[in-house]
């Protein structure tokens, strides 16, 4: 069985020595142009050169969760792409989604300044229950954020595509309920994928439905949020703030004012990172399942794009 890698921005030798370990049988190389057909590909980011010429991949194993860079390219027709299935990516969503949550609720910014100017200062305590948590996508990651935020007694509210069921989540599906879900929520988590249906899913319109004094929470891609709208709604007033994981250009230009909006919260895509030995320990348990005819977790559906 032969395998090619092609993840750009890694340095493959330490995946492929874990691959070279984890399926002593199979020979693993890195793409290079030119390289002979493999029966399975690891990537992240591929160029479309690349697709083109491995015309005979079964399967395309996706380093990441989300496949949007992916669906961007024309793929070989027979090959299923599969995404990491978790992989330690919820557990590292659940503390940041959780972390940024609280650090907003419990005005710990606010404190910081304070502190640094030598003030022992008080804020009167919030009402959790007028901090609602509404989180957009309930799948691998989402399911796990909006069940750790229960943990701290928040009401939460989940939306999806189709009907699901979170224990202590009020969980809203489809089109047709995604006003009442907006409007019952104060914080907005995004953890959906990035397809035709949800890119630019939080604009003006969507985000005017939060209760006043709502926190934007994007750890999902850049591309789901309209930028202009957020600042314009924060500097108007209606939010009260947003920590930004995911941008539509990254690493984030220099000038950008994201950097020093003094209600905005930066970080560089790091909120769930790819665990380089869990991932090689999915990915090589697939293959080798793929190899026997069994069917796997975490198969991308083409048409839906996630
Ligand atoms: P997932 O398991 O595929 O879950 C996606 C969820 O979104 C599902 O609940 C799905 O609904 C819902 N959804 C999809 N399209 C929808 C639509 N049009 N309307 C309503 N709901 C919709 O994905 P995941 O593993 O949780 O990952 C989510 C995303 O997080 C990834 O695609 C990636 O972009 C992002 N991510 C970011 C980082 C980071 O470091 N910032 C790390 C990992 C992942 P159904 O349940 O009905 O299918
Ligand atoms: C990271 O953003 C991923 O999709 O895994």
């Amino acid at each position: 069985m032969k395998i090619t890698f092609c993840c750009t921005q890694t340095p493959p030798e330490p995946w492929l020595a874990g691959f070279r370990t984890a399926l002593p049988q199979a020979t693993i190389e890195a793409w290079a142009p030119g390289a002979p057909p493999a029966d399975y590909a690891v990537v992240w980011a591929p160029p479309q050169q690349f697709l083109d010429e491995q015309q005979e991949l079964k399967g395309i194993f996706n380093i990441g969760a989300g496949v949007d860079a992916l669906m961007k390219l024309t793929l070989p027709e027979g090959a299923a792409v599969v995404r990491i299935d978790d992989g330690g990516m919820a557990a590292q969503m659940a503390e940041f989604v959780c972390h940024a949550v609280i650090r907003h609720f419990r005005e710990l910014d606010g404190y910081e300044v304070d502190v640094a100017q030598g003030k022992w200062s008080f804020r009167k305590p919030r009402l959790r229950s007028a901090y609602p948590v509404g989180v957009m996508g309930l799948g691998v990651l989402g399911d796990r954020v909006a069940r750790a935020l229960t943990g701290f007694d928040f009401p939460v509210l989940g939306w999806s595509r189709s009907p699901r069921q979170v224990d202590r989540v009020r969980c809203f599906a489809g089109q047709d309920q995604f006003n009442d879900f907006l409007s019952g929520s104060r914080f907005l988590v995004c953890l959906l994928p990035l397809t035709p249906e949800t890119e630019g899913i939080m604009r003006r319109e969507t985000l005017s439905m939060l209760k006043p004094g709502g926190y934007v929470i994007n750890v999902a891609r850049g591309g789901h949020l309209v930028e202009e709208d957020l600042v314009a709604l924060i500097d108007e007033g209606h939010l009260a703030g947003a920590a930004l994981d995911v941008f539509r250009t990254e690493p984030l230009a220099a000038e950008h004012a994201f950097w020093t909006h003094p209600k905005i919260t930066v970080t560089p895509h790091t909120s769930a990172r790819t665990l380089r030995d869990e991932s090689i320990a999915q990915i090589a348990g697939k293959i080798a399942g793929m190899a026997r005819g069994e069917p796997v977790a975490g198969v991308v559906d083409r048409k839906r794009g996630y």
